[in-house]
């Protein structure tokens, strides 16, 4: 069984945890494609370079999480050549047998535009802003300044830019708590596949 689930979203949007309930809810694997950016960004050194021979051991660095990680990675992310040496491994991950879950922020417009069930989730910034102040601590201003950033340049930039996929179905989590999200989430995705969400 193939069955791709693309969720995109801005920066703090809840789509790492939305995913990977959805991933465990279905028995689907979940690939964060965040983190490959991340990575890429942390590495130093030549960006298209360290792209093409990204290893397993980069994705589970300790560091990938940081907001200063999170600023490398979407300044990597606007190269071209960045982005199209990532294409293979992240097209091959999603129409693995068993089914995927694929997070990001071009999943449903780029990499898997033949998707069975995307998803497009929000929320205010200054909501996501709080919820990424809550994992990662500091200036909560700061935070928010930093989230708007980041999405600015995602959804500015030529290649790929951030924007929901024409057939995605939108999220706006701003009011709603996790466990409703994922509710939301789960429904949308049961109902592609013919079942009841409770099933
Ligand atoms: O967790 P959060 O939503 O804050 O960020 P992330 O998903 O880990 O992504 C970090 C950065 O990587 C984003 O701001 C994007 O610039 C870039 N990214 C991308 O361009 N394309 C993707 N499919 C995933 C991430």
């Amino acid at each position: 069984m193939i069955f791709t689930v693309a969720i995109d979203g801005p920066a703090a949007a809840g789509k790492g945890t939305i995913s990977r309930e959805v991933a465990a809810r279905f028995g689907f694997a979940h690939l964060d494609t965040g983190l490959l950016y991340r990575a890429v960004g942390v590495l130093g050194g030549d960006p298209a370079q360290a792209a093409r021979t990204l290893r397993p051991e980069d994705l589970t660095r300790a560091d990938l999480r940081s907001l200063e990680a999170g600023q490398a990675a979407s300044r990597v992310a606007a190269i071209p050549e960045v982005r199209a040496a990532l294409v293979d491994f992240q097209r091959r991950f999603a129409r693995r047998p068993g089914g995927a879950v694929l997070d990001g922020r071009d999943i449903g417009t780029v990499i898997c535009p033949e998707a069975e069930a995307k998803l497009y989730v929000t929320a205010s910034p200054q909501v996501r802003a709080h919820r990424r102040w809550c994992e990662v601590g500091g200036d909560e201003a700061n935070v928010l300044a930093e989230v708007q950033e980041r999405d600015a340049r995602d959804m500015g930039r030529a290649n790929a830019p951030l924007r929901p996929a024409q057939d995605a179905v939108i999220l706006d989590t701003s009011a709603m708590t996790i466990d409703e999200a994922v509710a939301r989430a789960v429904a949308v995705i049961a109902a592609r596949r013919g079942e009841h969400p409770y099933a």
